[in-house]
Parts: structure tokens; sequence; C-alpha cells
């Protein structure tokens, strides 16, 4: 994992197997099929580091052998919140590791023109207050809707969010480092900037629309 000094709410996972995998995802000839399940691997592999610092209990456990002591994560209060629709890609991998967890769903969407995120869904689970929140979605662009996203979990009553991103822009980062410095942000890479119609370079295209097939 690597910090970067000009950001200090990003944590880039850059493990071998993620860099590889990410390659793939960026290549425009990848197909559909694959592109999903390389988000899914690249996912997981991230919800690995995401969850480092999860609480664990003792728990006593009885082996084939003796008795002992083991440790388990502290309860299930941890809620995945895809932004919809291409966080939705990112679930099932993180759920193959964690099939306890809950998921919330956030939707928002760029207008286009403006860039701005507008919203047109919001559901958690209640009790934010003592949920750990991991959000969820392949793109860090503008910073416009992981900002929103955050803001609208805040205004519930979370505290402790993460963002878990496949491709983060610096203009993203920066971004959710202004609005929310106390989020840390996780990426499998910092890509270069952002082109003048708000797609990351060299970033790999329209997760959405590579996810699902709409272009
Ligand atoms: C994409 C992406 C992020 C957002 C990032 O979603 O999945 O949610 O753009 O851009 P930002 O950081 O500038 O806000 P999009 O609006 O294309 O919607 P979709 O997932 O429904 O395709
Ligand atoms: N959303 C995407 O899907 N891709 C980008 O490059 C930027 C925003």
């Amino acid at each position: 994992m690597t910090d970067e000094p000009q950001f200090p709410n990003l944590h880039v996972v850059d493990h071998p197997l993620i860099l590889h995998k990410l390659s793939f995802l960026r290549a425009r000839t990848t197909p559909k099929k694959e592109f999903k399940e390389l988000v899914d691997e690249i996912a997981m592999l991230m919800a690995f580091e995401a969850t480092r610092g999860l609480p664990t209990e003792e728990v006593d456990v009885t082996t084939p052998l003796e008795k002992t002591v083991a440790r388990r994560i502290r309860g299930k209060k941890l809620v995945l919140v895809p932004i919809l629709r291409a966080g939705l890609g990112m679930v099932e991998g993180v759920l193959s590791l964690m099939p306890g967890a809950r998921v919330g769903h956030v939707g928002l969407y760029r207008n286009e023109e403006t860039l701005e995120p507008v919203e047109y869904y919001f559901k958690v689970p209640p009790n934010a207050e003592g949920r750990d929140f991991l959000v969820l979605d392949p793109m860090l662009a503008t910073g416009g809707s992981a900002s929103a996203a955050i803001s609208g979990l805040k205004r519930r009553g979370a505290a402790s969010i993460r963002f878990l991103c496949l491709v983060a822009a610096p203009e993203g980062v920066r971004r959710l480092l202004r609005d929310h410095p106390d989020v840390p942000v996780l990426a499998a890479a910092l890509d270069r900037e952002l082109d003048e119609r708000g797609y990351i370079l060299p970033g790999l295209g329209d997760a959405g629309d590579r996810l699902f097939g709409t272009r």
C-alpha cells in the first residue's frame, strides 16, 4: 500500500495482483463479461485492505483437541454502499469476503453538462451512528458524486465512513480531502487528470456503460 504525501486521505492499494487485473480492466478490448469479473476481483482484494481496522473480539472455540480463545469481527455492523449504477459492480466481490455485510444504495448520476451529481435514491439501514460504512464506486473523477453520497450518510448520522474506488483522479481526491477530510480513500490507482468532459485519463472509460453494456 502506498501513501501519497500530497493527499493524506489517500491510500493506493498497489498490490501486484491488483495492478495486473487493472491493466486488463483499462484495455478497451476487454469484453463486458470479463470487465465485470475483474471489477469484482479487484474490489474483493481491496476490501481486504479496507477492512484492516475493523474491531475484533475474543470468542471461545473448541478445536478437535482443546478449548481455546480466538478472535472474530465484532458485531455485524458493516454496511456496503454502492453508488448507482457503477458501484453495483463492486458489491458481489466485497460480499464474497463478508457475506454478512448489509447493503445500502445511493442513486446518483452526473449531469453531463454541469458534472454536478443529481440524487435519485437513498436507502441505508437505520441506526447509522453505530455502523461502519464502505462506500463503493469504481470511479472518483471530480469527486462530486462521492462527496454527495458521503454527505448524505453523515446527515443520517454515519460517523465511520471509508470510500473505496478503483481509479481516482487527483481532482476527486482533493475534493474529498476538502469536503470530508475524516474519510479515508482507498484506490487501486491514482491517475493523471480529468479531460474536458470530466473523464479520467488514462482511466478506463465509462465504468457504468462498460459494466452494463449500455453504449
Ligand atoms: C460515474 C461514476 C461515479 C461518477 C464519478 O457515474 O460511476 O459515480 O461518474 O464522477 P464524479 O467524481 O465526477 O462525480 P455516472 O454519473 O456516469 O453514472 P452511472 O454510474 O449511472 O453510469
Ligand atoms: N465516470 C466514469 O465512469 N468514468 C470516468 O472516467 C469518469 C466518471
